[in-house]
């Protein structure tokens, strides 16, 4: 008798990340761009990827694209830490500091991949508290990393899927509780330029602390796969040891390097997407059932006062897509909207109204 090969024990009872990809006329269930890439950066990228010399193999250090990201931040390439997607910067960095008989310390609600892919990599889970307002509870945090002792903290800031963004003192206290038991301090910053302020200014080759952000958001580039951590030279150096050699194909880091050339179309679309999330705050905030979580990032996440997963179903029927977060302990009976253009949220708005009515009637 043949026998099937099984995965690992452990691996057994995970779920895989599952965002519906529905064929609707409104996406705003991924906090992707709505906007496309500048058409002249998408010319160029065009040309520079048809001259590749595809029969080598890429840069394997990545040395153009590290130096372009380095430059645009103000910090050293050495710094740099780029791969396919902050996903697989994540990983990278629970490969490296996570495994087997080493913990992760996450505050749930949070996102999801931090869990997941910690216990892909064999890495324990603990679950600090959020406050009222989903902030981090700063005193119980720090008490949980000197009591249990995490070789990883994650920090999500704009958190996915509230939207709150830390304080620095929560940041900093953390990072000072990280250095007496030798934990790294990850702080996800996926939609950090939607926000009003990042970690990046606390990261030093003195501090524990990287800070990840990713290409999929802001630079209108999901499709690419590309993101980054900047953290010390010496947490770069090892985790450049662990990712598989040439990870980073060669159209990846020219459209990366190519991109940040686009600096200020980026800045543009993420202040009119601001300006959006600010007019949905108000319509959604004065709709009857609906209550509305602050955010410093491209989404919105609100608390619906009827059955949630029908008023999300009945938003799909109209061939609108936001994300269903109401069975999820912490935000239950929330759902979460990503900013789209002015012409995609009205329609989302129109969409909710009429969902509203109609499970609210039933
Ligand atoms: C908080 C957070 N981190 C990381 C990611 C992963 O992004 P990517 O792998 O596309 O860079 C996401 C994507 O939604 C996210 O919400």
């Amino acid at each position: 008798m043949n026998m099937r090969p099984q995965p690992r024990d452990d691996l057994r009872a995970l779920e895989g990340y599952h965002s519906p990809q529905l064929d609707v006329t409104v996406r705003l269930n991924t906090n992707e761009s709505p906007y496309a890439a500048p058409q002249a950066f998408l010319d160029r990228l065009g040309a520079e990827v048809a001259s590749g010399d595809y029969h080598r193999y890429p840069d394997r250090s990545a040395t153009v694209l590290r130096s372009a990201i380095g430059k645009a931040l103000g910090q050293p390439s050495e710094r740099v830490f780029a791969a396919n997607g902050s996903n697989e910067v994540l990983q990278t960095l629970l490969l490296t500091y996570g495994g087997p008989g080493r913990s992760a310390l996450i505050f749930e609600p949070t996102y999801a991949l931090h869990s997941h892919i910690a216990r892909i990599t064999s890495t324990a889970v603990f679950v600090g508290a959020r406050n009222h307002d989903f902030s981090i509870d700063v005193d119980d945090a720090c008490s949980r990393v000197l009591r249990d002792r995490p070789s990883i903290v994650f920090v999500c800031s704009p958190n996915n899927p509230t939207g709150t963004v830390e304080p620095h003192a929560t940041v900093t206290s953390i990072a000072d509780a990280c250095a007496t038991v030798g934990a790294l301090v990850v702080v996800d910053e996926a939609y950090g330029e939607f926000a009003p302020r990042s970690a990046l200014e606390l990261v030093s080759d003195e501090r524990a602390l990287v800070v990840v952000r990713t290409y999929s958001k802001v630079w209108s580039l999901a499709g690419a796969r590309l993101g980054f951590c900047i953290g010390p030279q010496w947490v770069v150096h090892e985790l450049e040891k662990v990712v598989l050699p040439y990870h980073l194909s060669t159209p990846t880091q020219i459209a990366g390097t190519l991109a940040l050339e686009y600096r200020q179309e980026m800045l543009e679309r993420v202040a009119a997407l601001v300006e959006e999330r600010g007019r949905m705050f108000v319509a959604l905030d004065a709709l009857d059932g609906v209550s509305v979580v602050p955010s410093g990032a491209n989404f919105l996440l609100i608390r619906v006062h009827h059955d949630a997963r029908a008023v999300w179903q009945a938003m799909v029927n109209q061939g609108v897509l936001i994300r269903d977060f109401s069975t999820w302990p912490g935000v239950e009976g929330c759902l979460r909207i990503t900013i789209g253009t002015s012409q995609e949220n009205d329609d989302c708005l129109v969409a909710l109204r009429a969902a509203l009515t109609k499970v609210g009637n039933t």
